[in-house]
């Protein structure tokens, strides 16, 4: 593709670009792994765990095999089992609320905000008494930070403290990103995060980790990744899963990191040059005060989506919807329970957002491409800027 046709046609996310900029240095990492052998928990597993926590500012990283995964240990470490209510947001990637059904759990679903798109304290705490009412014991919130912008760990760590609930952070979009100078992986008890290929660090597959301070929970992670067995003992300890990374992932997540650092200003640099050409025609995204971004996605909300997504596409302009349904209106979460508050801005938010192309290596014309785009289709379908569902 010539460079200029590469510019008018802007990718989702641009891996062809990091790579690039890699040059060789994963097949090379890749190579090393071939050569000695160890395949699973190699030696680039530790490495790339003790590289992630000094990164993160966390005392512990324990990898695993995806993003669920990371969630689902950090549960299964505390028990988190029948007769337990574990709080999500409504708005998120399903595996938030898979992982509390997989453990046995009650899920209780809670609102968001329609300016952060991340989880709502009042439609929480009227979740716990919800909770109560059905006679479950309020176990444990899990907070996602939704695009890349930590929730808002503040106030929903002091619920959390005033009822006893323990703090799951969902990190799969955020990792690099933080919250009053504290990276994401120290916000939370046990904080998850993925490594799919899309999110800002990403491998060549699946990968995720789980983050923590406390000695006894990384010891009893480590063990639940792999059948339940403790370091250097041979029986099964705990009912475990198989969740261990491979170390090609490891060793191809570890060339990537050395790239990560430089990567996280230019989302910004991109977020705000969005929001410049952008904010006077559609509800674009908000950071809270003392918080920073690693924009997994770029998401603005329009009353007129269909519009625009047509539009796109004629010009060339990838978008994605993340996501069309409240997990309530999905068929297997319809019977859950909801915070009393109800679930009016995840539902009305579902019906509205679209996300943009976001990556570090976006060019200014391609960025210019895709506001003209979406400022001619929205000027033409009369669109008026819309803040919350009423
Ligand atoms: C908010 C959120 N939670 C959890 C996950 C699960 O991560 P994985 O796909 O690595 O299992 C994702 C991944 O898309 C996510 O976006």
């Amino acid at each position: 593709m010539s460079r200029e046709r590469k510019q008018a046609v802007p990718a989702f996310i641009d891996l062809a670009a990091q790579r690039e900029r890699l040059g060789d240095s994963v097949e090379r990492a890749i190579s090393k792994v071939l050569n000695h052998g160890q395949f699973v928990l190699g030696p680039e597993v530790g490495e790339l765990e003790a590289r992630l926590a000094d990164f993160s500012g966390a005392r512990h990283c324990v990898s695993c095999a995806n993003g669920t995964d990371a969630l689902l240990l950090a549960l299964m470490a505390e028990g988190v089992g029948p007769g337990d209510a574990v709080f999500v947001p409504a708005f998120t990637f399903v595996a938030t609320v898979e992982v509390a059904m997989l453990c046995g759990a009650t899920p209780v679903f809670v609102d968001v905000r329609p300016d952060t798109f991340n989880l709502d304290v009042d439609s929480l705490e009227a979740a716990i008494g919800e909770a109560k009412k059905f006679g479950l014991k309020p176990r444990c919130v899990i907070p996602v930070d939704l695009y890349g912008q930590p929730a808002d760990y503040r106030a929903i760590g002091e619920i959390a403290g005033k009822h006893d609930l323990l703090m799951v952070a969902d990190a799969a979009q955020s990792f690099g990103a933080s919250l009053d100078g504290k990276k994401v992986g120290t916000l939370a008890s046990y904080t998850a995060t993925s490594f799919y290929p899309s999110k800002p660090l990403g491998g060549y597959g699946d990968g995720g980790a789980v983050f923590t301070d406390h000695d006894d929970k990384a010891a009893r992670l480590r063990a639940l990744r792999n059948h339940g067995k403790g370091p250097g003992r041979p029986d099964t300890e705990y009912l475990g899963v198989n969740s261990r990374l491979d170390s090609i992932q490891a060793a191809i997540l570890l060339e990537k990191l050395r790239l990560f650092p430089a990567e996280i200003p230019p989302r910004q640099e991109r977020a705000d040059r969005y929001n410049a050409g952008l904010a006077s025609i559609a509800k674009v995204p908000e950071l809270m005060a003392g918080a920073t971004s690693v924009w997994a996605q770029y998401t603005i909300v329009t009353e007129n989506r269909d519009a625009l997504a047509k539009a796109c596409r004629e010009a060339g302009v990838p978008t994605a919807i993340h996501y069309a349904s409240a997990l309530n209106c999905l068929p297997p979460y319809r019977e859950t329970l909801k915070s009393p508050t109800g679930l009016r801005q995840a539902e009305w938010l579902a019906d509205r957002v679209i996300s943009l192309p976001m990556h570090p290596y976006l060019t200014a014309a391609a960025q210019d491409l895709i506001v003209a785009t979406v400022r001619r289709a929205l000027t033409s379908s009369k669109s008026v800027v819309v803040h919350a569902a009423e």
